[in-house]
């Protein structure tokens, strides 16, 4: 069992990591929660791969729970006012929990449900994707989207626990897979060259057999410690954005429809580094090898058809460019990085010579 304690201002709580640990929940529930109602929210798919045992068992152990199941990828107001009503029509109290058990949406959605629900309830994590186990789940930000963009309304909000089971991952397709192993790249490389290290010799999905509990223990070290420092993301936290200016200028181009969040991210990170590598802030090489453990894991590394125009005008509409100024996380070496500031035009003038490469 890897523990990962996490100490933030407004909480203190930890994260525990087991691959077998889901099975044994109910019975631990009731050691550590006896007499609270608990609030089981899933998506449709989940629910009925994991979340309808265990709300039987749940019951068994002798709790007061409700479950409220949504469709897949539904992490709106709609969804969130379901919830709602759910917890008011059952009479749920400040004492009692939501748990969340799914992915990053279901954690999202739930986290800001309890965050809001009578100005704030209990809140448990179970991640089911990979994404969530070593990024999502940590850090307590959590939030729906609006037709007008992704996580607009939302709050900071840490869980009382985290319950991480790898042994879920095995119903996890592979696109999903790799989705969280783009975060988990980009985490050990901009923090820990052995971690990186460590997966990079693991070649693959199959290779990490085995080595789950310990990479996302670790990847959860990392995100933890981070996210102590900067709890309310004004700082530190902004080196977890390695990757993302370009990589959510993608997703936006391509309306949400073309690569995953953690293929852009992939290919994000490859092209800032092509950049930073060329303007020598970052040492040589460092480039190939990140080339080289993405494409092992099936992330793309190469731009997709995009309109450039199109692309440097969504990094200009991105929050972190407001003043004109974009602060850029970029790799010094592998598992090492730093920020710096580039004018929006300069960012351009640079993505615009490697998109010509
Ligand atoms: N709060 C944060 O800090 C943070 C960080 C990154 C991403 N996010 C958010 O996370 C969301 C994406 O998360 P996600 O990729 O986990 O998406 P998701 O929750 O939609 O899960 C992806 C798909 O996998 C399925 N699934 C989940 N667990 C499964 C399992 N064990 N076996 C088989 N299928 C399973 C789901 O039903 C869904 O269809 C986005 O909304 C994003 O904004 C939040």
């Amino acid at each position: 069992m890897f523990r990962v304690r996490v100490n933030t201002s407004s909480k203190a709580y930890d994260i525990e990591i087991e691959t077998g640990l889901f099975k044994k929940l109910p019975q631990l529930f009731r050691s550590r929660y006896q007499g609270r109602r608990m609030a089981l929210i899933s998506d449709d798919r989940v629910f009925a791969l994991y979340g309808e045992k265990f709300f039987r068992k749940l019951r068994e152990q002798g709790f007061d729970a409700i479950a409220v199941t949504f469709p897949e990828r539904q992490k709106n107001l709609r969804t969130l006012e379901r919830i709602y009503n759910a917890l008011a029509d059952a009479s749920f109290t400040r004492s009692d929990y939501v748990i969340a058990l799914g992915g990053g949406v279901t954690g999202d959605m739930a986290g800001l449900a309890a965050a809001t629900f009578l100005r704030g309830m209990g809140f448990i994590l179970i991640p089911t994707t990979l994404l969530a186990m070593v990024d999502s789940s940590i850090g307590g930000k959590v939030a729906v989207d609006m037709d007008q963009g992704k996580n607009l309304i939302g709050a900071f909000y840490q869980p009382d626990a985290v319950y991480t089971d790898p042994g879920l991952l095995t119903t996890l397709d592979n696109r999903c897979f790799s989705d969280g192993m783009a975060e988990l790249i980009k985490q050990s490389v901009i923090r820990d060259k052995d971690l990186f290290y460590f997966i990079e010799t693991s070649e693959n999905r199959s290779g990490l057999t085995g080595q789950l509990d310990e990479i996302i223990g670790e990847s959860c070290r990392l995100k933890a410690a981070i996210v102590e420092q900067d709890e309310r993301d004004t700082g530190l936290r902004q080196i977890l954005n390695f990757g993302h200016t370009i990589g959510h200028a993608i997703e936006k181009v391509q309306n949400y429809q073309g690569l995953t969040h953690g293929e852009a991210v992939s290919v994000g990170m490859i092209f800032i580094t092509r950049i930073t590598e060329r303007l020598g802030l970052t040492r040589p090489g460092t480039l190939q090898r990140l080339e080289g453990i993405l494409k092992s894991f099936d992330l793309p590394v190469t731009m997709p058809p995009v309109d450039r125009t199109e692309l440097a005008q969504a990094i200009r509409i991105d929050k972190k460019s407001r003043s004109g100024f974009i602060t850029v996380a970029y790799l010094r070496e592998i598992g090492e990085c730093d920020l710096i500031g580039w004018s929006f035009e300069e960012l351009e003038e640079h993505l615009f010579a490697q998109l010509e490469n």
